[in-house]
């Protein structure tokens, strides 16, 4: 028996709307009926590309007039919240929501809890979930390849904690057994004034997070970034306590360096066919036949927002930020200057005198 085939719509038509409407067009499980975006030339454009559909430029529009079993939502992140909540009013089957889910982990949170309410499915397309490279590092880690994952150092040029940094961090999430993340720190440089993808971004940034089970991630995001090695964008080192991965983003090899390969040995992994918003989306597709939904990507997504959003919080205001963010607050401004002499006066504590579960060596 032939699979059913779900109708579809995207609304954004720009780089991660065109990347759905590939997989939806490409895969035998879904029909691409209609898009949505602000601008007609883009409308215009994407008509070209895909003859047999619809284009409206209000998403209100479209979901009135050419209601579809899943609904990709793909504009910029400060719109998903309402686009999506608007997507839920109709006969929705399924979901997707582009990452980052929303431009605050509330937001992102709030159309989690409104799909769950629903009881359709969702998907999130973060593509290392998926890729062939992402998926058999993953395995290597989990089956303690390279012993104990203690660190995952990441390098990425060019982009930021929130719109690439994202993907790091929720791989990070996965590396790290998916569990609740303890705290984030950020240092976080805003001279340029760089923007992207429809939010004001860092232009360089260190990001240092520990998950609840100690492994720490420490990520260098923006635009003057220097990856280590040559022509390679991006950066991953997987440090665990007998061995090493080290993996370039998207690229599909890696190479792994423990015991049975202790001179160090590349993989080069066959990334087949299928692109990673294609395999999201078919996954849904499964989840909408046997409708038993599978949440643990929007979670892992949800964690890794919480992260960026923290870390844009602690380089802001100069502190530790807890997790999760909602029972944690920004003290009043510190009025110290580490690295300054201590004159003797003006309250603080003796850094000698800590009680010891202040973490006093
Ligand atoms: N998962 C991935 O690999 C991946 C890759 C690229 C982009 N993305 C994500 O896709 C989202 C969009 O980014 P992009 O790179 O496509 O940006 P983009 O600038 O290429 O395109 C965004 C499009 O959305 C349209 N738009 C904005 N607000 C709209 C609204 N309210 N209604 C209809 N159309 C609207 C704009 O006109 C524009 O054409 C972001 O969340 C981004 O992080 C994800």
């Amino acid at each position: 028996m032939a699979a059913k085939r779900y109708t579809a719509s995207v609304v954004g038509g720009g780089w991660g709307g065109g990347l759905s409407m590939a997989s939806l067009a490409a895969s035998d499980r879904f029909e691409l009926v209609a898009i949505c975006d602000l601008r007609e030339e883009t409308c215009a454009q994407r008509k070209q590309e895909y003859p047999g559909i619809r284009t409206f430029t209000s998403h209100q529009e479209m979901f009135k007039a050419c209601p579809t079993d899943v609904v990709c939502v793909s504009t910029w992140p400060p719109s998903h919240k309402p686009i999506a909540l608007d997507a839920l009013k109709g006969p929705l089957k399924g979901i997707l929501v582009e990452k980052p889910l929303g431009d605050t982990t509330a937001a992102g949170r709030e159309i989690v809890a409104a799909v769950k309410a629903k009881g359709i499915p969702m998907a999130v397309p973060h593509s290392l979930l998926v890729v062939a490279h992402g998926r058999e590092i993953l395995q290597r880690v989990r089956r303690g390849e390279i012993g104990q994952l203690a660190l995952v150092e990441i390098q990425c040029a060019g982009w930021d904690i929130i719109n690439a940094g994202i993907h790091w961090l929720n791989y990070f999430v996965a590396l790290a057994g998916g569990g609740p993340m303890e705290f984030v720190m950020a240092a976080v440089d805003c001279s340029t004034r760089t923007y992207r993808d429809g939010m004001q971004v860092e232009t360089m940034a260190a990001t240092y997070a520990q998950a609840a089970n100690g492994i720490r991630v420490i990520m260098h995001t923006g635009d003057y970034v220097k990856v280590f090695r040559k022509d390679k964008g991006a950066l991953f080192r997987l440090v665990g306590t007998a061995g090493v991965i080290e993996f370039w983003g998207w690229e599909s090899a890696y190479n792994i360096v423990n015991a049975e390969f202790p001179q160090g040995r590349l993989f080069q992994v066959d990334p087949g066919s299928v692109k990673p918003h294609q395999l999201h989306l078919e996954a849904m597709a499964e989840q909408m036949d046997r409708c038993k939904n599978d949440y643990w990507v929007a979670e892992s997504s949800l964690i890794a927002l919480e992260l960026c959003e923290g870390a844009y919080i602690s380089g802001m205001n100069r502190c530790r930020v807890d997790l999760p963010l909602s029972g944690f607050t920004v003290g009043a401004p510190w009025n110290w200057s580490p690295g300054q002499p201590y004159s003797g006066t003006g309250g603080g504590r003796d850094g000698r005198k800590l009680p010891q579960e202040d973490g006093a060596h």
